[in-house]
Order: structure tokens, then sequence, then C-alpha cells
């Protein structure tokens, strides 16, 4: 839990797709890819003549992950260099076609992943997700230092679980604590490019592979996300005029 850097999971992504932008979406976690069961994609890529893979896609987007390539219950064991050499491969040596946006969805915390990640793939912008709780804005908090180390710029904090609304009562319950991220953006000089609440739907969305912005649109869960896609790429928008 805590910071997944550069993409609230699935959300934006899927959230991406509807608006007029080809996406693709890089699933930068090596050792736990979880975009195969998120985007319910189970075949291998192929490959093309000049031996780049065909990232698959599933609604609208063109997905690439470790996950495609190995066995799904397979513990994947493998040393540093042996990762960086996959996340390379998987940027370099795919045929992505014209893409508006890449979306690099980075496991959680700094470590050299990471930062060699950061600096390889020309980051346009970082997005830090974080629950409100304090030890995950801790981590967001080095998140936002170890991009800024590597020149890359953020596009702001996202908050995840920020508040649980009874599904009986529809009384809000802040169960990681209220406004933590909107503390930590104001102090750090930060955009809030969104607050995401707790959901059941979000959570079996996931499982079941079939993103919430996908099987209910118009909820507001949905809207929470469309948000965040739209402040991102207005974001990115604005950081390419200057
Ligand atoms: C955001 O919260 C949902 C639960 O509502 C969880 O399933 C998901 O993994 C969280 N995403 C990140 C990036 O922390």
């Amino acid at each position: 839990m805590g910071l997944k850097m550069l993409l609230p999971l699935l959300l934006v992504k899927a959230v991406l797709a509807s608006l007029p932008l080809q996406v693709g979406l890089l699933d930068a976690d090596v050792y736990g890819p979880s975009v195969p069961t998120m985007m319910r994609i189970n075949q291998k890529p192929e490959v093309t003549r000049d031996l780049k893979m065909i990232p698959i896609e599933n609604y609208g987007v063109k997905c690439m992950s470790m996950g495609f390539l190995v066995d799904k219950d397979a513990p994947i064991v493998w040393r540093g260099p042996m990762v960086m050499s996959a996340l390379q491969k998987m940027s370099r040596e795919v045929d992505w076609g014209s893409l508006d946006i890449l979306v690099v969805d980075m496991p959680p915390g700094t470590g050299d992943a990471q930062l060699t990640m950061s600096q390889k793939l020309q980051l346009s912008g970082a997005l830090i997700v974080s629950t409100p709780q304090d030890v995950a804005l801790i981590d967001a908090r080095r998140g936002v230092r170890m991009f800024s180390k590597v020149q890359v710029p953020i596009l702001g904090l996202v908050e995840n679980m920020s508040c649980f609304k009874c599904p009986h009562c529809g009384e809000p319950s802040f169960i990681f604590g209220m406004g933590g991220a909107r503390n930590t953006a104001a102090e750090m000089g930060l955009q809030l490019l969104g607050e995401i609440p707790i959901e059941v739907d979000i959570r079996k969305g996931c499982d079941e592979g079939i993103p919430i912005v996908v099987s209910a649109p118009d909820s507001v869960i949905s809207k929470a996300y469309h948000d965040v896609a739209q402040n991102v790429v207005m974001r990115l928008e604005d950081l390419a005029k200057k």
C-alpha cells in the first residue's frame, strides 16, 4: 500500500481511455504484476518481424506487463540487474504504435528499480498516490524527493482510500485519517489531483478484471477517477507549455 507512483492502479488508465487519447499502460511492477488480472488479459504478446512485442489491448488501453511473459503462479525471484533488463526490454522493445500517453505503473517504494526506471524512461511527470495515513504520507514524501532528484516533475498527489461511505446509512468514515494528503500537498507546494474513496466495488473490479470505470461508468467513484485523469492531462499540458 502507500505510494504506488505514476498511477493509481488501473484507474486512470481506463479512464484515460475514455478521453479521446490513445493510452498505453506499462506495468513496471516486475515482482508483482497486477495488470494481467486487473485488465483481464491472459494471452502472451505477439512479436513483430523486427522482434518487438506487441502490447495487448483491452478496454481501449494497450498494455504490457511482466505478467504476460511469466507463469501466473510462479514466483519471480530475480536479482536487481535482471529486473532492470526486463524493464528496459519492456520500455524499448515494445511496439507501442502511436500513443498520446504512456502510463507507467510503478511498484511502491523508492528503490533501485524506481530510480533507474525514472531515469531511463524520460518521464514527463510523476503522480504520487497515497492513503491519508501518516506512514503512507512519509513514503509519498520520499517519492516526491526521489523524482525531484532525477528531475521528473511531480504532477501532484492523489489520495486513495480517502474515506469510506457506509452502504447502509451513507455516513462517511475516515478510516485512515482525514485530509492527510491535502495537508501534505499544501505543505510541499504540490497539487492535490483527486481523492478516491474506498469502495468494495473497486476491489471487486480489480479482482474480476473489469475496471469500475467500465462496469459502473456513472458511479461516484468513476467520476472521481475521471477527475483525476482530467487533472493529470491538464497538468501534463501545462508542463509541456513551459
Ligand atoms: C486504492 O484503493 C483501492 C481500494 O479502494 C485498492 O484496491 C488499490 O490497490 C489502491 N491503489 C493504490 C494505488 O494504492
